[in-house]
């Protein structure tokens, strides 16, 4: 299967300043590794402030002025850089961004979309929304709008990324089901879609591939069959996600994901690990283990 998309080893820190003379460095994310391949929906999971959105616009190549970037990403095998992701930015490869932000308040919602009329009504269609809509501007719109409308913006293209970060919040779930379909279809027609999302249960329903995500790592990358059984997972953290799922009774962990500023010596989820040992004082490694990828010294 073709690697659209490569990210190895990719760390993110801001620089930050206290009051007028000091800056310190924050590091939001440290050697994180996810691969897209063609026909697959990559789910992206891990819990608020784990890194996910900065993943993405790492990837497109839209991140504050502040922020420096380590480490590879690569594009059908070829360097990401800065001038190929203008190239590709919002036609091979496509945002639905988190936040309404996104949306020019100056530009009608219509024209947003595409410029082609037939691929507005085609998108229009499939999302419910009545064609007059597309003569609106982006306030006009209510939040389950605006989120359609980011969604047909993004796909009206023909991308062969999408990365779809949160696109169900202020869906129905009739129409967050119906999104997850129109995504999985896009990746059934050959292009790689990566699906950021808090919805595990609903996303594994549709996804191929789940990287989990811990305070900007890459815990464990797993089939997404395998959170069909805590069993079938790899890492602690993966296996904390399993249990808070509601088909599994909610169970939380204990602890809290630390904040990006205060991070932990060597294993990031080490502070609340059951399994933690004296070598975990080292960050692990990211390994094969059936047939997935996980970063846990104990993990077998
Ligand atoms: N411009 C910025 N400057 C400094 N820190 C930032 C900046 N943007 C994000 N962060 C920090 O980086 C971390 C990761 O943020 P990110 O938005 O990627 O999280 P997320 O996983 O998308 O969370 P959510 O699920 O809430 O959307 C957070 O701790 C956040 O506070
Ligand atoms: S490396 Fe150690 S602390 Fe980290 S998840 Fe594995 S067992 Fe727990
Ligand atoms: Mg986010």
């Amino acid at each position: 299967m073709t690697n659209v998309l490569e990210v190895k080893n990719l760390s993110l820190s801001f620089r930050m300043y206290d009051g007028a003379f000091s800056r310190r460095t924050v590091r939001v994310i440290s050697n994180l590794n996810v691969t897209a391949r063609e026909g697959e929906v990559i789910a992206v999971a891990g819990s608020s402030g784990s890194g996910k959105s900065l993943l993405a616009h790492a990837i497109l190549g839209i991140l504050p002025k502040n922020a420096s970037l380590d480490g590879e990403m690569a594009w059908f095998g070829r360097p990401l850089t800065a001038n190929l992701q203008k190239r590709l930015r919002g036609r091979e490869l496509a945002l639905v961004p988190q936040s309404v932000t996104h949306l020019d308040p100056l530009i009608r919602v219509g024209k947003q979309i595409s410029r082609d009329k037939a691929t507005v009504a085609r998108l229009f269609d499939r999302y419910h929304l009545e064609a007059g809509v597309a003569r609106l501007f982006p306030h006009e719109l209510s939040g389950g709008m605006t989120r359609r409308v980011m969604i047909s913006a993004a796909l009206a293209g023909e991308p062969k990324l999408v990365i779809a970060d949160e696109p169900t919040p202020g869906l129905s779930p009739h129409l967050a089901e119906h999104a997850m379909k129109h995504f999985r279809e896009i990746a059934d027609s050959g292009a790689a879609v990566m699906l950021i999302t808090h919805d595990l249960s609903l996303a594994i329903r549709f996804a191929d591939r789940v990287a989990v995500f811990y305070a900007g790592t890459t815990v464990e990358t797993a089939a997404a069959a395998d959170f069909a059984d805590t069993a079938l997972l790899r890492h602690p953290y993966s296996k904390a996600l399993w249990a808070a799922m509601p088909q599994n009774g909610f169970t939380p962990t204990a602890g809290a994901q630390p904040y990006a500023g205060d991070l932990p010596e060597g294993c990031l989820y080490a502070p609340r690990c059951g399994l933690r040992s004296a070598e975990c004082a080292e960050a692990p490694p990211s390994r094969a283990l059936r047939g997935g990828e996980v970063s846990c010294f104990h993990a077998s």
